[in-house]
């Protein structure tokens, strides 16, 4: 027995205890504590190869034009039943045009999908893509005939496993989840078109479908510690990967004042978290993300109109860890660092205020004007990070920055700022190769004085009629040495579909993970 039970002090006995030992239950909830969905999305169509097309499997035909290509799923009456149909429909073979015919021969269903485009050369990818959305309720297998050799072949089915996407683990009501029936790619090329889909293309789909989760999942679900353990999941067990995180008491005795300052509102704790993988050798590639888990604008609060899209504002985050995931699966001969900032810029009666001044990493000093201009200041503090720990030989940061560049380029191009010509060609035929599309806009020296501050080294925005998406761009080079070769990534269009797409289901794009897949293998390959 403690002889300080019987003074009027014994209280304080308690008190040392109490803050030992708080009860379990209250340290570990976040948000209310009962999980919307315990299950995972439904299941999607497998995806096989094979040089005979399944029985009894409905039959899609991938073509260029409208004429048919050879195949022999097809008998000569069936061959001349489809002839008359895609007549009479005044089917083109164009991308992303799709036909749908019932009652030939002992075919369920016939689906030609188009793959013409005339300024990239045929679209397997989109073809697929295009063709599986039609058939999200066609419950029944698939063949797909019509990629000519196994490069097309593979890149057809990451065209399917991304059109096929679907976020569905909080839908219980519902009659029939899409279907999930297996689909085979059919052609004289099936084991090679296997080999690379699996060594390669499927680690792709995952990463990307891995992105487009988290993109989904709403904010109650995904916040700065729950990124970072999703992320912890999706790496383990994968090889020559090792991943450091940064909580807020790191942050603060390493002086980030810009990322813990955004995070200061919410109860839920900023995290830095640094997956690298090494599969080369030299300098890593860096890849630097915006992981806002809800941007409410903060004290500058936004308007409701949309504000829930704000749960997708840790998509550069996700892009990254992404690509990450799939060059590292499988197996990339490449070295990467990818850092997703995360934080949620929330009002709270903690919250930064417009006027304060932060500190980042390096040393350099922020006036915050608007506090809904968070992206650039958590991303101050990683690239100051990832550059000086891991001394990298580029950096490209990604980013749903600006509300001005989808203003700009609307949703088929991503915005891209370098200071080097040969650093955005780079990425510009990355976006190319991969579909992911990159437009270049100015980093123009006068539109860096919209971040000049009269009291601090800069400020996050300010009142000038600058252009948005450039003012934003400088305010992350400010803080990147010259001789870094850099790129930023405005995915603020690009990053959340309002209209399907062939690889896109509305919702979620994933965009980046193609992208900086094939620009870190393209650039290794020199
Ligand atoms: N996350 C937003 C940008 C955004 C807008 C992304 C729309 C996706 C869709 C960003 O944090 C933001 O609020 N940017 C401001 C910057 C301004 C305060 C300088 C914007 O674009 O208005
Ligand atoms: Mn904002
Ligand atoms: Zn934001």
């Amino acid at each position: 027995m403690l002889m300080i039970k019987h003074s009027r002090f014994a209280f304080l006995a308690a008190l040392p205890l109490l803050a030992i030992s708080p009860p379990a239950m209250s340290q570990s909830i976040v948000g209310s504590g009962v999980p919307a969905s315990t299950v995972p999305n439904s299941m999607e169509r497998p995806i096989s190869f094979a040089e005979q097309a399944p029985a009894g499997a409905g039959l899609v035909i991938l073509t260029q034009s409208a004429e048919l290509p050879e195949t022999s799923s097809l008998t000569a009456t069936e061959r001349s039943a489809v002839e008359t149909a895609i007549a009479s429909a005044n089917f083109k073979g164009n991308e992303g045009q799709t036909l749908k015919l019932r009652g030939i021969g002992s075919h369920p269903l016939i689906m030609l999908a188009g793959a013409s485009s005339d300024s990239k050369g045929p679209d397997w990818r989109s073809a697929a893509g295009s063709a599986v959305q039609k058939l999200m309720k066609e419950e029944t297998e698939l063949a797909i005939v019509g990629a000519p050799d196994a490069v097309a072949m593979s890149n057809a089915a990451v065209g399917l496993s991304l059109g096929q996407y679907r976020f569905d683990r909080y839908q219980f009501d519902i009659e029939k989840a899409p279907a999930s029936q297996r689909v085979t790619f059919v052609g004289g090329a099936a084991n090679e078109a296997e080999a690379l889909w699996n060594s390669r293309h499927k680690y792709l789909a995952e990463g990307v479908g891995f992105t487009r989760d988290l993109q989904s999942e709403p904010a109650s679900t995904i916040y700065p510690q729950s990124f970072v353990e999703r992320t912890r999941a999706a790496f383990s067990g994968v090889a020559n990967v090792k991943i450091e995180v940064l909580d807020e008491a790191a942050m603060r005795k390493m002086k980030m004042g810009a990322i813990v300052g955004v995070g200061q509102g919410s109860p839920r704790g900023s995290r830095m978290m640094i997956v690298s993988y090494s599969g080369g050798s030299g300098a890593p590639l860096a890849l630097a993300g915006k992981g806002i888990t809800f941007d409410t604008g903060g004290i500058s609060i936004k308007s409701n109109s949309g504000m829930w899209e704000m749960k997708a504002d840790m998509s550069g985050a996700a892009a990254v860890m992404g690509a990450t995931l799939s060059l590292a699966k499988s197996r990339a001969p490449v070295n990467i660092v990818a850092v997703a900032a995360l934080a949620e810029n929330m009002p709270g009666a903690n919250a930064q205020r417009p006027g304060d001044v932060v500190r980042t990493y390096g040393g350099k000093t922020v006036e915050i004007l608007s506090t809904d201009a968070e992206g650039r200041l958590v991303l101050a503090d990683a690239v100051q990070y990832v550059a000086d720990r891991y001394k990298p030989f580029a950096l490209i940061d990604i980013a749903t920055l600006t509300g001005s560049v989808g203003r700009a380029l609307g949703n088929q191009y991503a915005g891209l700022f370098a200071r080097e010509d040969s650093v955005a060609d780079r990425l510009i035929n990355a976006g190319k190769t991969s579909g992911e599309h990159l437009w270049r806009l100015p980093l123009h020296p006068a539109y860096a004085k919209a971040i000049r501050s009269d009291i601090a080294d800069v400020k996050n925005s300010g009142v000038t009629n600058a252009p948005g998406a450039s003012a934003g761009a400088h305010f992350i080079g400010y803080f990147i040495d010259k001789s870094l070769p850099w790129a930023h990534l405005d995915i603020a269009g690009v990053d959340w579909i309002k209209t399907s797409q062939p690889l896109t289901p509305k919702g979620a794009s994933g965009f980046g993970v193609r992208l900086l897949d094939q620009l870190a293998r393209d650039w290794e390959a020199e």
